[in-house]
């Protein structure tokens, strides 16, 4: 009896569990040509770049891992799609997707940006106003990190810490979770990679102190810690030159008064020269220590326990630009759930990772086979040509070397964004 009902009570509390669940947004891409109908192109430039539903040139699974691939170098894009409109005032909301940047990057955005309802989606570009960006931003070596950006009234804030990106070819689940008690959690491929608080982790609200402008450093404060001794003296014998003559030096014997000038010995560093004298030093018996400038509470500042909350979320998009296109977003969700994205994320991401790394593997090893076999070829030749003409100089040079790309130094980010 007893444990029947224990039974009753978990499951009850598993299915209550299950149900609360709210998945706000879902795309798999599983739909053939469906998800055009789900997601607006934006008009707002004329040359945007194209999507294309494509599982890429390796994957887990031929239809699953399909999903949407920048598919034109050096190109803006800009699409998004949207969904009944929420707030999450007094709940979780994650966010969540997969990135797989097949074509080893050089520098272009991997990241969503998550929008208002009322996003005129048709007009989408760089300078509308979102809620939240987040997701892997690459440019070059020096920029290879997740951006986590919130707007709190009508501002973007970027995250102050350094939260570092995956820069492989393979794909990687990317999660934001945002919590009503103003905490968050970046995960990377189901791991916390950074959590923290809003507060701490942004510069959204002013610092809640500030030094007081009131407060002076006493004139006669003394904060020198070492003294000169005053009776220390220099002695006598300190002061000599720097530099003398050089006692070894002789004037050339065919050294012409009349023509050269007058004959002097070159200089030479004293080696009794003691530099400039300075008194000894001693413990100050006024030290009063270092001043610390006295902290008030900052007027500016006032407490906002919502700065998690946005009211009417409705649309996500891809607002990016890239330089080598090839990137494939899929899986995207977005759910007040963090279990059920965490699921999903295993059901998705974590179903995939094997299969493809198991496929990218091969074709480097098959590629490497052929690269292998073509050098082969190419020395064999080679040596048959220079015994056929021997005598003849050496002078096939091996040109397959390919300089190194050119790496962009803007980080592919639109400077409103800064
Ligand atoms: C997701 O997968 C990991 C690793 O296999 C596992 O530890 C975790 O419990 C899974 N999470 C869910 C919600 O199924």
């Amino acid at each position: 009896m007893q444990i029947i009902t224990i039974f009753l009570f978990v499951s009850a509390s598993l299915l209550a569990l299950a149900v609360n669940a709210e998945v706000y947004f879902k795309e798999q891409f599983l739909d053939g040509d469906a998800w055009k109908s789900r997601w607006v192109n934006s008009e707002h430039k004329s040359d945007y770049g194209q999507f294309k539903l494509t599982a890429g040139n390796f994957y887990g699974d031929a239809e699953k891992d399909k999903g949407l691939q920048t598919s034109q170098d050096a190109r803006f894009y800009a699409t998004s799609a949207r969904f009944e409109p929420f707030s999450n005032e007094g709940k979780s909301v994650v966010i969540q997707f997969t990135v797989k940047h097949e074509q080893k990057i050089d520098c272009g955005g991997g990241y969503v940006k998550v929008f208002p309802a009322d996003l005129n989606q048709a007009d989408m570009h760089g300078d509308s106003q979102y809620y939240i960006m987040f997701g892997p931003d690459i440019c070059g070596y020096s920029t290879k990190k997740v951006h986590v950006i919130f707007n709190y009234k009508g501002k973007n804030h970027l995250i102050k810490k350094d939260v570092k990106c995956k820069d492989d070819e393979l794909t990687h689940l990317y999660t934001l979770i945002l919590n009503p008690d103003q905490t968050y959690e970046v995960k990377i491929d189901n791991e916390k990679v950074e959590s923290g608080s809003l507060e701490e982790d942004w510069d959204i609200l002013p610092p809640k102190k500030i030094k007081d402008p009131e407060a002076k450093k006493p004139e006669d404060w003394d904060d020198r810690a070492k003294i000169d001794d005053e009776t220390d003296t220099k002695p006598e014998d300190w002061d000599k030159p720097e530099n003398i003559p050089d006692p070894d030096a002789k004037k050339p014997e065919d050294w012409d008064e009349d023509m050269d000038g007058e004959w002097e010995p070159a200089m030479i560093p004293n080696p009794e020269y003691k530099g400039e004298w300075k008194p000894k030093q001693i413990d100050n018996p006024n030290y009063k220590g270092v001043w610390v400038h006295p902290e008030i509470d900052n007027p500016e500042y006032t407490a906002d326990a919502e700065i998690y909350k946005f009211d009417n979320i409705g649309v996500i998009g891809l607002d990016l630009w890239q330089v080598k296109s090839g990137t494939i977003f899929d899986n995207f969700l977005i759910t007040d759930d963090v279990k059920e994205a965490e699921e999903f994320g295993n059901e998705t991401w974590g179903a995939t990772k094997g299969p493809e790394k198991k496929m990218k593997e091969e074709q480097d090893e098959k590629k490497r086979k052929e690269e292998e076999e073509k050098n082969k070829e190419q020395s064999t030749e080679a040596e048959e040509e220079e015994e056929d003409d021997e005598g003849d100089e050496e002078e096939e040079e091996d040109e397959t070397e390919e300089p190194p790309e050119e790496e962009g130094d803007n980080d592919g980010l639109p400077k409103d964004e800064l």
